[in-house]
């Protein structure tokens, strides 16, 4: 029996009697009927199952989907592993730890300790598990550390990407969402860039992730894959329901929140004399749930595609996540200093090689293929949910 049925007899017996109600913590709990008034209540049609949100109606068998998440025990995946897990589907995390957290991994997730590198441990994976769809977000991505290391870069974020797309198209799994990057689009030309701006990347984590991209689309022309890439830009924020533990210390609102934490004397900022309204660089942050909602609906748009009612119309769509609009590093430090109440000091060090001044997407795509409005992205609740998530831990 489920829980609204349990409920509702629970509710029939409270208000018209003629069972018996035993209590657990002060609330009835359990309820005894006779099975005359059982058939009373249920042929009497006394109830009807209502349509409203705050009931906890499990989701239909059909509904249920079964997802692999690679890097669920990163930042950005592990929010989306709970997203999925709260929509009623079933989640595989394969994550090697490298960057992600054990903490992160949700409980009702299937965890999967492993390498993508691993070839073997894909093939089985596909041969046990019949996936609706993969969603790829492992990666290395420190920008500074694939100047120092490109090889590595190549190997985890391409040639690994490839041996997901050679056991996905073995196994006859045919839908992915792809983490990609703003990082693609390097120094542009105009800004906001759109999905069909220039792509020059200025760094080698910037290059494989475009690499990724087309292996990804001509796995799609030729081989049947089906593929949304999604370009992300500067993600920040945390659910708070969700639990998560801060991965990688690189991005400017982790380092602004070390200092209001008093963990780091101040804010080192990478130039100040660009040619921005304040001289220091021009991002485009988004929050972390913004991101992953979008991908929810992707693998939904591509399932309808296949009965030709979808809004993704190719087999292979790249889409921009950003808020459309820019902050400065300036900016960014005097919000945190207004919400925490606390100064934030700075220190102005050189420009780092292949940052661009401004870095500001075009959304349009967002909203006309997924109907997607950002929820969370204004600067002030991206600061408190990140200053929140962090001070935690
Ligand atoms: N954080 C951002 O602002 C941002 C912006 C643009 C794109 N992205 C992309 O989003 C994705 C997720 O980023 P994140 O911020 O959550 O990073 P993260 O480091 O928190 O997560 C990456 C996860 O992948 C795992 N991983 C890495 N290599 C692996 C491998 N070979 N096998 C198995 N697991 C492996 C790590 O352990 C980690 O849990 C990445 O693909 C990244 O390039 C992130």
């Amino acid at each position: 029996m489920d829980n609204f049925y349990l409920q509702e007899l629970i509710n029939q017996t409270y208000s018209r009697g003629g069972g018996l109600l035993l209590n657990y913590e002060d609330k009835p709990a359990v309820v005894v009927l006779t099975v005359e008034r059982y058939n009373e209540i249920i042929n009497g049609q006394t109830f009807v199952r209502p349509q409203t949100d705050n009931l906890k109606i499990p989701m239909p068998q059909k509904n249920r989907k079964k997802f692999l998440v690679t890097g669920g025990a990163g930042y950005i995946g592990s929010h989306l592993v709970f997203e999925l897990i709260k929509a009623g589907h079933e989640v595989t995390i394969l994550d090697n730890l490298s960057t992600g957290r054990r903490e992160n991994i949700q409980p009702q997730a299937v965890f999967v300790e492993g390498d993508l590198a691993d070839e073997n441990l894909l093939r089985d994976l596909f041969a046990s598990n019949r996936f609706e769809a993969v969603f790829h977000m492992a990666a290395s991505l420190e920008v500074g550390e694939s100047v120092k290391e490109p090889q590595k870069y190549f190997e985890n974020n391409v040639v690994n990407t490839i041996k997901l797309l050679k056991a996905m198209t073995e196994a006859g799994c045919k839908k992915l969402v792809f983490s990609s990057s703003a990082a693609v689009y390097g120094e542009p030309e105009v800004t906001p860039v759109t999905e069909n701006s220039h792509l020059r990347p200025g760094n080698p984590y910037g290059s494989t992730k475009l690499l990724g991209e087309r292996a990804i689309k001509y796995f799609c022309e030729y081989l049947g894959l089906q593929a949304v890439a999604f370009r992300y830009f500067n993600a920040c924020g945390f659910n708070p329901a969700a639990k998560i533990i801060p991965t990688h210390q690189s991005h400017l609102i982790y380092n602004v929140m070390q200092v209001a934490l008093g963990k780091q004397q101040c804010l080192e900022v990478l130039g100040n004399d660009y040619p921005t309204f304040d001289g220091t660089g021009v991002r485009d942050y988004v929050h972390v749930s913004d991101i992953v909602l979008p991908h929810i609906l992707a693998v939904e748009s591509m399932a309808r595609d296949n009965s030709d009612s979808g809004n993704l119309n190719g087999s292979f769509e790249v889409i921009n996540i950003g808020t459309g609009k820019g902050h400065s590093v300036l900016e960014v430090a005097n919000s945190a200093s207004e919400v925490l109440g606390k100064i934030i000091p700075m220190e102005v060090v050189p420009r780092r090689a292949g940052d661009p001044a401004i870095l500001i997407a075009d959304n349009q795509k967002l909203k006309a293929k997924l109907g997607y409005t950002l929820q969370f992205s204004d600067l002030e609740n991206m600061v408190k949910t990140s200053w929140e998530g962090i001070k935690k831990h």
